[in-house]
């Protein structure tokens, strides 16, 4: 994917960045149920998505209509603190009338292999995503997806064994698979992430570059440039 096919979106502060996103989310999701009666939406982990996500409890829309997916999870328990599910449930989808069987949480609990066999399974039923939310690791890695590391990318659903931002073990979406999407948003804030963006910028072939859109990739950015 050419660099031209990324749009930056620069924003003054983390709250205009995240009201941006929730607007992004909540308008697609609109979009999606009009034209095709579902709107398939894959969530990103880590930290920065928790104010997009506590936002979108607030918002008015035909719940019953959202199909939720994750990007990536970490091998733990059902239910950790530390899961990037936990997060979503917790600020958002535990709030809203998305039905229970909407939400396609990826059974990380099981490990990596046997995760991934079943979120494969889950994932090989679908068509094209409508919109994908990803964050950017000060490494340039996205979802579970690490610099240095090959992946099948035949494959839907990945095990992961040696992730280096802990847990190691993880299941993440394949570059290819996050890529089957109508519309992919990444949100990037912290001056930690600067070099990931200089990377990106300059061509290298960082995890998140390897995601793309024929709709282009947008990526909204806060205390980078
Ligand atoms: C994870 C995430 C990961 C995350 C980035 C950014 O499981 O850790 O999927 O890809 O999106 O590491 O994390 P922050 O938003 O916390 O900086």
């Amino acid at each position: 994917m050419n660099l031209k096919q990324i749009k930056w979106e620069l924003f003054e502060s983390q709250v205009s960045l995240d009201n941006a996103a929730a607007e992004r989310v909540s308008v697609m999701a609109e979009a999606s149920i009009k034209a095709r009666g579902q709107f398939h939406l894959v969530l990103a982990g880590g930290s920065t998505p928790k104010n997009v996500y506590t936002l979108l409890k607030d918002i008015s829309s035909d719940w019953h209509k959202w199909q939720i997916y994750f990007g990536d999870e970490r091998c733990l328990d059902q239910n950790h603190q530390d899961r990037n599910s936990t997060m979503a449930f917790e600020v958002w989808l535990n709030h809203v009338d998305i039905p229970v069987q909407n939400i396609h949480v990826i059974p990380a609990e099981l490990g990596p292999v046997e995760g991934a066999i079943l979120y494969n399974k889950t994932l090989s039923q679908l068509g094209d995503f409508d919109l994908v939310l990803l964050g950017l690791g000060e490494d340039a890695h996205t979802a579970s997806l690490f610099p240095g590391h090959s992946w099948n990318n035949n494959l839907d659903a990945l095990a992961v064994f040696d992730a280096p931002k802990p847990p190691s073990l993880r299941i993440s979406m394949s570059p290819k698979r996050l890529s089957r999407a109508k519309s992919v948003l990444f949100l990037v804030s912290g001056k930690e992430k600067q070099a990931a963006i200089n990377q990106w910028k300059a061509g290298e072939p960082i995890p998140a570059s390897t995601v793309t859109c024929e709709n282009g990739v947008d990526v909204f950015c806060f205390d980078v440039t």
